[in-house]
């Protein structure tokens, strides 16, 4: 790994994206919904931008922050566990979390286990595919112990004997429950997030990123919020409000020839049923709540 991108001015913005796996489908999904399209190789590897000068490298998530930091791809949709995996010594950066493919990365000790915190690790074996981040928590911890590192199958090592714990992505919890383990100490919080280099682009590339950035900001706030609307009587709009904390700047319009009002607003948290029978309660009538489709700041 170089710690100079090569600079060859370029036009297009490449983007590297998961292949297959969990992150590979969600991440073309969202920079479809950002206005992208494409057109496939006939390997499936690399899909031209049609709609924008935007293309897509499909490749293996461990090899994204490499890519990046190689300056074969511009930017990647990978994990962050992956990014900061890797991105030790590099000149990546995340720009930005894209809430999907949410996941923990965690120490888990066979379930019979008794745990006193991390100390219960020293002189342990642990087996990971993520090295770094692992011995970083040791060292954190000022805990000694040894650090397996597996490519794969991370989760039959304490059966297999080759470790006593591991350190692995959690999700579900449905991989370490089936080999009769349980998690103890998360390290890293994780999801899907766009990468790219800390330094700016110095050609076209820059306006065309700024532009996937601000469209990709638009689709994850539309995503994030609801628009709720409903009428009510004038008295009722305090204790409306107050359960609206999570509301953007809230419209309130006077209905005609009455003293009841109209109100919208933007809510960014959930418009769980609990919350509407609260709002209905508190003197809220003709409730709606409606997707947004876009937003542009
Ligand atoms: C991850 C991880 C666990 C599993 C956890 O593997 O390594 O095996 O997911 O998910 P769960 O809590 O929902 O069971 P992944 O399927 O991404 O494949 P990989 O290990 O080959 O990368
Ligand atoms: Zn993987």
């Amino acid at each position: 790994m170089t710690s100079s991108a090569p600079q060859a001015v370029r036009e297009r913005l490449r983007i590297a994206v998961q292949k297959s796996g969990r992150l590979g489908d969600p991440a073309r999904a969202l920079l479809a919904a950002c206005g992208l399209a494409w057109s496939e190789s006939r390997d499936r590897l690399y899909c031209f931008g049609e709609t924008l000068p935007i293309d897509l490298l499909l490749v293996r998530d461990d090899d994204i922050p490499a890519l990046i930091a190689e300056g074969v791809c511009d930017l990647g949709i990978v994990g962050r566990n992956v990014l900061l995996e890797q991105s030790g010594a590099t000149t990546l950066r995340e720009w930005r979390p894209l809430g999907f493919g949410a996941c923990r990365l965690a120490v888990a000790i066979p379930e019979r286990w008794e745990w006193e915190g991390p100390r219960s690790l020293s002189g342990r074996r642990i087996a990971t595919s993520y090295p770094a981040l692992l011995s970083a928590w040791l060292a954190d911890n000022a805990v000694e112990a040894q650090v397996i590192t597996l490519s794969g199958s991370v989760e039959i090592a304490p059966r297999l004997g080759t470790a006593d714990a591991i350190c692995d992505l959690v999700s579900t919890g449905a991989t370490l429950e089936s080999n009769q383990l349980r998690a103890v100490e998360t390290i890293l919080e994780s999801e899907a997030v766009l990468a790219g280099p800390t330094a700016p682009f110095g050609d076209a590339r820059a306006a065309i990123a700024d532009l996937l950035v601000r469209r990709l900001d638009g689709v994850l706030r539309a995503r994030q919020s609801k628009l709720v609307m409903f009428q009510a009587e004038r008295g009722a709009l305090p204790a409306l409000l107050d359960l609206l904390p999570d509301a953007d700047a809230p419209t309130v319009a006077r209905m005609d020839g009455s003293d009841r009002l109209a109100l919208q607003a933007l809510c960014r948290g959930a418009m769980t049923w609990q919350r509407l029978e609260a709002l209905k309660c508190a003197g809220a009538d003709m409730l709606m709540v409606l997707p947004i489709e876009r937003t542009l700041a």
